[in-house]
């Protein structure tokens, strides 16, 4: 699809299905390639990402079959390949989450240097230091890095920033490297326990995931299993702005509340009326909103990719509140979008921004920066008055399903062309 073209102002009302999370799946898909046998990976999300992430796998000779309704038969019995396609692997950033896999099954990895969207052009420091660190060499080459190592060694290592797929890459690669490795300042994210618990299903031997260290003792092989892939909590939160901003009742099923404490304290403090259930979350309808100051943290703090929307709540919040993403550069570029279509957003500083609210928004067309900045937008376009045109809708569906068909359903009038 190119654009959606959303009108305005319509209340919405029912149920939706939160869909399996897209950076626990592409982490999981990711994990298959060091096992032997046939996994079988329920709850995948039906995703741009996931889809990029699948021919880049299939490009390495692992088999992949449609088993049930999202659901994969993965083997990665016949792998023929240790370098990542350089077409493919530029166009996902999360592509280098297969550099710590293969390298550690194969002895050696060629990766391209990464892509991805305006927030996806991060440096990879900490994984060239991290596979250092476990013994491997490292190669820049013009349009690559190659590691090799004939086996991983077991180290100790302590992040000197905290970094989810950092922590992931290094979690898989000492799975199978000789000896005890010791992760410290490690990312704490559930997506990182549920990665864990699939490879320990699997007969990996981590201990402290989910924890600030993680403990793993490399064993000699992992033979493949079943997993369901967990909620996605960002797709959660994202609903339950939608639902607090179109003032109305929906119900969030398939879900766990659980992962999103930080964010669900704040937008009560906002004073947005909710009713929880261990995994399910009902919006009700919340006339005025409270301006609420948020940092975003590492995992369990506020999660930076639900800044967004939550940006775009404090749109309608009675007075002034200040947002600071100290995690990533040029995240908070987006508001620039917001402020287009009649919101009052200053930026203080590239990291924060100040809200006054509330503010009416008007429809125009504006183009979808990246995914986070491109849900908001939708939910812009929801609460705005007249037709809102978002272009460049590529980046949103990298990580939401049939947004278009899904949100239709509780009554949203939003047309893809
Ligand atoms: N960083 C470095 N060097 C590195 C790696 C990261 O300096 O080698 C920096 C980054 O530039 C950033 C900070 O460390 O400033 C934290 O980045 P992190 O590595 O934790 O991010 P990530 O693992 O690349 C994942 C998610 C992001 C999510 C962040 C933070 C995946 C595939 N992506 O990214 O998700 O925002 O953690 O929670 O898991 C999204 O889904 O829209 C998305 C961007």
């Amino acid at each position: 699809m190119e654009q959606y073209i959303i009108e305005g102002g319509t209340k919405l009302s029912g149920e939706i299905q939160v869909k399996g999370a897209k950076n626990s799946a592409l982490k999981i898909l990711a994990a298959t390639v060091l096992t032997k046998g046939e996994n079988i990976i329920s709850n995948i999300p039906q995703i741009n990402d996931i889809g990029q992430l699948i021919e880049i796998i299939k490009d390495l000779g692992v088999e992949i079959k449609k088993d049930k309704k999202d659901s994969l038969k993965i083997c990665a019995n016949n792998i023929n390949k240790t370098q990542i396609n350089e077409e493919l692997g530029r166009k996902l950033r999360a592509s280098i989450i297969l550099a710590g896999p293969i390298l550690a099954r194969f002895g050696e990895v060629e990766i391209p240097h990464p892509g991805g969207c305006l927030i996806g052009k991060r440096p990879i420091d900490i994984f060239i230091d991290g596979f250092k660190a476990l013994g491997a060499s490292f190669e820049e080459k013009e349009n690559s890095y190659k590691f090799k190592a004939k086996k991983l060694k077991g180290t100790n290592y302590f992040f000197y920033k905290i970094s989810v797929t950092g922590t992931e890459t290094m979690m898989m690669a000492a799975t199978l490297a000789e000896g005890t490795t010791v992760l410290k300042n490690a990312a704490q994210e559930p997506e990182i326990l549920a990665l864990a618990e699939y490879l320990n299903s699997c007969g990996a031997k981590i201990k402290g995931a989910g924890t600030s260290t993680i403990i793993i003792e490399g064993v000699e092989e992992l033979t493949a299993n079943k997993t369901k892939i967990i909620p996605d909590r960002i797709e959660t939160g994202t609903f339950v702005v939608m639902g607090l901003l179109t003032k109305s009742e929906i119900k969030i099923t398939n879900c766990n509340p659980s992962h999103l404490e930080n964010f669900l304290i704040m937008i009560k403090r906002a004073g947005g009326k909710l009713e929880i259930g261990k995994d399910y979350i009902k919006t009700l309808p919340t006339e005025k909103f409270k301006p609420v100051d948020v940092i975003t943290h590492e995992y369990p703090g506020f999660p930076t990719d639900l800044q967004a929307p939550f940006t775009l709540l404090m749109t309608q919040a009675s007075g002034a509140s200040l947002i600071h993403e100290p995690i990533f550069e040029g995240r908070l570029f987006f508001t620039d979008k917001l402020n287009q279509i009649g919101a009052d957003i200053i930026m203080c500083d590239p990291h924060r921004v100040i809200v006054h609210g509330p503010t009416l928004l008007y429809g125009k067309t504006v183009d979808s920066p990246d995914l986070r900045a491109g849900a908001t937008l939708i939910l812009a376009g929801l609460i705005a008055q007249g037709k809102t045109i978002i272009g460049n809708v590529y980046q949103i569906e990298r990580g939401y399903e049939n947004i278009v068909g899904r949100l239709n359903n509780l009554g949203a009038q939003i047309e893809a062309n």
